[in-house]
């Protein structure tokens, strides 16, 4: 009787054990998505630094990553879209392309930008918006968030899908400052 119920319980633990670790495997292994929101331009230009010049007192910021799919996989070859609103709080909606730009995923999977760290606007937390593609593998449109914005709590969109999964931090030990954001995304078979 203790015997089998020593068993019960071990195989309860096991099956829980096993439930969390995929649970945590599928989380750590997607980005979720968002949709492009009204501010997103077709046409940026393909260059590393999204901005032409920086105003005074404003924190450059070189984000990188690598782009991946099933956890492991790196997608090499693809664009990373980048747009986020400037120091104004505004999107630049002009063919000057401000604070908008590619950047090509080479063929390791590793992309970089160089951007301003954005600014929290009516509405919403500081965010940068991306969005990905690569031969073989779905488009994928999405927010990066800092975990160090208290603001982003209370963001509906944050909130609505799981914006915590894809909030980074800023590592200041250096200039620029930096931020890593891995994005993960799926295959089109
Ligand atoms: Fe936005």
């Amino acid at each position: 009787m203790i015997r089998r119920r020593f068993l019960k319980g071990l195989l309860g633990s096991l099956a829980s054990f096993l439930t969390g670790s995929v649970m945590a495997y599928g989380k750590e292994c997607t980005t979720s998505s968002d949709d492009e929101g009204p501010y997103f331009k077709q046409g940026a230009p393909f260059r590393e630094q999204i901005f032409d010049e920086a105003p005074e007192n404003q924190e450059v910021l070189l984000i990188s990553g690598f782009i991946k799919s099933d956890c492991h996989q790196l997608v090499g070859d693809g664009v990373v879209d980048v747009w986020q609103a400037g120091p104004n709080k505004r999107y630049d909606l002009s063919d000057q392309y401000q604070f908008r730009g590619k950047v090509r995923i080479d063929s390791k999977g590793f992309y970089q930008v160089k951007t301003l760290v954005p600014p929290i606007y009516p509405g919403r937390p500081m965010h940068i918006h991306f969005k990905v593609s690569a031969k073989g593998y779905q488009t994928l449109t999405t927010q990066m968030y800092f975990s160090d914005d208290e603001s982003r709590h209370s963001d509906w969109l944050y909130r609505r899908n799981d914006g915590a999964s894809r909030s980074v931090s800023i590592d200041r030990s250096e200039k620029p400052s930096r931020a890593q954001f891995d994005i993960f995304l799926k295959s089109n078979s």
